[in-house]
């Protein structure tokens, strides 16, 4: 009877070992500075795909200039939540990334594809604010 028991709860304690690891990853990667902030998991367990590839847009093609967690640079600052003023709807603020603004906001709309503009935009929207 013990034994049977024991080897049925095996599983769950492997689950939370992992969940627990993944816990702690996610901990680590969002203090280790050098990477834009996690796109955070779904209720279902699964990370939003656009959020995601916006996050690897963001890391490639404007962290440089921005911030990797939009803090500013010699790009303008994004985490302040000024962007919801500026842009109270996403599509205005996606029509700037893709065809630039100024001396210093390169236009994007011959590199990136609308998703990865919508990815991007979204996770300047709902992660870094
Ligand atoms: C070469 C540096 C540089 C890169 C790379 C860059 N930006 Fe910018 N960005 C700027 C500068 C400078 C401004 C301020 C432009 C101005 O107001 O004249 C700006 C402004 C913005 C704004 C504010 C727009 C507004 O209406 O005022 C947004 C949003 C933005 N950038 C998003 C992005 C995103 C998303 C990326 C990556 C796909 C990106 N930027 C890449 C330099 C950069």
């Amino acid at each position: 009877m013990a034994p049977t028991s024991a080897r049925r709860r095996a599983p769950s304690a492997n689950v939370v070992a992992s969940v627990a690891a993944i816990a702690v990853g996610v901990v680590a990667l969002a203090s280790c500075g050098g990477s834009a902030p996690d796109v955070p998991v779904g209720p279902d367990g699964d990370v939003d795909a656009v959020l995601g590839l916006g996050r690897e847009i963001w890391g490639a093609r404007c962290a440089a200039c921005h911030g990797t967690d939009g803090q500013g640079g010699r790009g303008k600052k994004l985490d302040d939540g000024q962007i919801f003023e500026l842009h109270p709807e996403i599509e205005t603020m996606m029509a700037v990334i893709a065809n630039g603004k100024g001396r210093g906001m390169p236009a994007f709309g011959e590199v990136l594809s609308a998703e990865e503009i919508e990815g991007v935009s979204r996770y300047v929207r709902d992660v870094l604010n």
